[in-house]
């Protein structure tokens, strides 16, 4: 197996590295941690009512969510369900790293498609023809991590269509920057699983929250493979208030959006190449130098990501979206480590 290893340690500073939410939780969640008892410790989680909850705020049937502990979970329970290791799984790469180290501990191989160079749009004509009878899991997110696409409807639809035999994880991780779901094909597509998190736009990647979508009687079948106790006490007990503070995420999501377009134009402006993206964050070709960069970067208190290792980005870094004062910090360390490092321009302005 290969090894993920987040690049963890430490991590001081500003954290533009992992797609975090970058200024904190909703204070009203905060408020309801703080409130846990010792009593409320000693009990075995339940996870059902919060289900009920979930499933009502996304007009879904309890039935239709299982939560999970995290989206990595998610990924994980999929495997273990539907993959043995006579069986294919395709990955649509660049992608996010889990998928894969989850297909690899099942023993079926990974059958990998990249995306179409050079905008990362989805390889539509290769993914179906990867499909094999042996294909048991399709894996993509959308928005995509770490270029920021998102996967067409008519896209998605072709595969479920060409693959009844597997199950289909569409990741929308990132659906709260983006806000357009694909959640209501649950009830025509019995092999489509939709998984959400709550570590992102919520700011709650500590609390391991998340969740599959998907019709009851396939969700039935991972529901089998899960602990009862996946999702521990405290997660839980904040997840309603999570859900309900509305305005936290409206607001925070407003954020994020005029802070990528702040960084959007400045690349443009200084010529750097980057894909538009519809998520918290945005991939740009900084090019030869980009190990310097990242090291620049985090000498001037900025954690950026290195993705120069992921199929088609050599020389991409990563740059997650932070709030207005979070962007002015990261434009000003931008500029100059370009200038220190002189970064020529590339290609200028966005990949489309
Ligand atoms: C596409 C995608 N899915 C899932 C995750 C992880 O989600 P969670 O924290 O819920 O396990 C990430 C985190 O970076 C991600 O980029």
């Amino acid at each position: 197996m290969k090894e993920y290893r987040p690049p963890l340690a430490g991590r001081q500073g500003l954290r533009l590295d992992f797609n975090e939410n970058t200024s904190g939780c909703s204070p009203k969640v905060l408020a309801r941690l703080r409130k846990i008892t010792a009593d409320d410790l000693t009990r075995y989680p339940e996870r059902a009512p919060l289900e009920v909850k979930v499933a009502a705020k996304l007009r879904l049937a309890p039935h239709q969510v299982l939560l999970t502990n995290g989206v990595d979970e998610a990924i994980h329970l999929l495997c273990e369900t539907y993959l043995e290791s006579n069986h294919e799984a395709i990955i649509v790469v660049p992608t996010f790293g889990m998928y894969e180290l989850f297909v690899q501990q099942t023993g079926a191989r990974v059958v990998t498609v990249e995306a179409n160079t050079p905008d990362f749009t989805f390889a539509l004509a290769r993914v179906l023809a990867a499909i094999t009878p042996r294909t048991k899991f399709i894996a993509f997110a959308s928005p995509n991590n770490p270029t920021g696409a998102i996967i067409q409807r008519s896209d998605l639809l072709a595969i479920l269509g060409a693959a009844p035999q597997a199950a289909v994880l569409l990741d929308e991780a990132y659906f709260d920057f983006h806000g357009e779901t694909f959640l209501p094909e649950i009830e025509r597509y019995e092999n489509l699983f939709i998984a959400r998190t709550f570590s992102k736009a919520y700011g709650l990647a500590g609390l391991r929250t998340g969740f599959l979508a998907a019709d009851m009687r396939t969700l039935n079948a991972v529901r089998k493979v899960a602990s009862p106790y996946n999702v521990n006490g405290a997660s839980l007990a904040c997840l309603e208030t999570a859900l309900d503070d509305e305005e936290f995420i409206a607001d925070y999501v407003q954020q994020i959006a005029k802070g990528r377009a702040t960084l959007e134009k400045e690349f443009a402006l200084m010529g750097i190449q980057f894909w538009p993206s519809r998520a918290n964050f945005v991939l740009c070709r900084i090019g030869e130098a980009h190990k310097e960069f990242v090291i620049a970067m985090g000498e001037r208190g900025i954690l950026v990501r290195d993705r120069d290792s992921d199929p088609g980005c050599a020389g991409c870094v990563r740059i997650t979206i932070g709030t207005a004062p979070q962007m002015e910090e990261l434009l000003d360390a931008l500029r100059d480590v370009c200038s220190k490092l002189r970064i020529a321009p590339m290609r200028a302005g966005a990949v489309r």
